[in-house]
């Protein structure tokens, strides 16, 4: 049970005081609402609920729009963790539409915004951290490059690849971001990352060097059939869910359900 707000100053306070960041996805209230319970730090509502709870194949259609509904039901949800919206595809691509949309975001009820890129997107990050937006970076594995990259394949591996990660989470620290998302990467190089950043950084199949680390919700508790091997299932909820619609469908074609317990005389 959580009972202390969690806001941008404590996110980045953790680093000093050596206390790891949690972080989990949520796209709707029941979930956030659990999640928020437990006391877990940072809810994302990722653009991955393109992927995880509206069936596209990748996060690119997802919509600002669908962002903003998605946003409205977790923050009736979310008590105490700290709110964050991920940007979609597209929507902060020039500074004008990046305020734009991220101030819809902001009164939709986010305390953040995430952005995938490095220093393509660091003066934007820059005017909407001036402005009073808080701005979580994402590097590495950015599933919005998915078809440049030509799959979800590990980011970072040879050199000049790192190099780059590296040099970018520190242009972003600059630009005013308060924590990076590392997606993907080697464990040294996150490591190395995060050992050079004043700012948090948060892992998703980065090692378990980060700051804080990060999982898509859907992953942990066995929703999904395949995950990527970064992933703990830390419980199989579709089989269980499977055997109660089953038990359900059952019942009633047997004449069990309902009993005389749940009707009313
Ligand atoms: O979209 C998302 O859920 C994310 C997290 C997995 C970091 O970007």
């Amino acid at each position: 049970m959580q009972n202390q707000k969690i806001t941008v100053p404590i996110i980045k306070s953790r680093k000093k005081e050596n206390k790891k960041i949690t972080m989990l996805t949520a796209y709707g209230y029941p979930l956030a609402k659990l999640i928020d319970e437990v006391g877990v730090d940072i809810i994302l509502v990722g653009d991955s609920l393109g992927m995880v709870s509206l069936g596209y194949e990748s996060t690119i259609p997802v919509t600002m729009s669908e962002m903003l509904h998605h946003i409205k039901a977790v923050r009736r949800a979310t008590r105490f963790s700290l709110l964050a919206g991920d940007m979609p595809f597209g929507s902060y691509n020039t500074f004008p539409q990046a305020i734009k949309n991220a101030t819809k975001f902001m009164k939709a009820g986010c305390e953040a915004v995430k952005m995938e890129g490095g220093r393509e997107i660091r003066d934007i990050i820059e005017g909407l951290t001036k402005r009073g937006i808080p701005v979580i970076g994402h590097l590495g594995l950015t599933p919005q490059r998915i078809s440049e990259f030509g799959g979800f394949k590990i980011q970072g591996r040879g050199k000049e690849s790192a190099e780059k990660i590296s040099e970018d989470a520190f242009l972003l620290q600059q630009a005013g971001a308060f924590s990076i998302v590392l997606e993907c990467i080697p464990r040294e190089l996150a490591k190395l990352i995060t050992e050079k950043l004043k700012i948090p950084t948060i892992g998703i199949g980065a090692g378990k060097y980060c700051d804080g680390q990060v999982l898509v919700t859907q992953d942990l508790l066995g929703f999904n059939e395949w995950t990527p091997k970064f992933v703990k299932k830390y419980t199989n909820l579709s089989e269980i869910i499977l055997k109660a619609l089953r038990d359900y469908k059952e019942e009633v074609m047997a004449n069990k359900f309902p009993a005389e317990e749940h009707s009313y005389e």
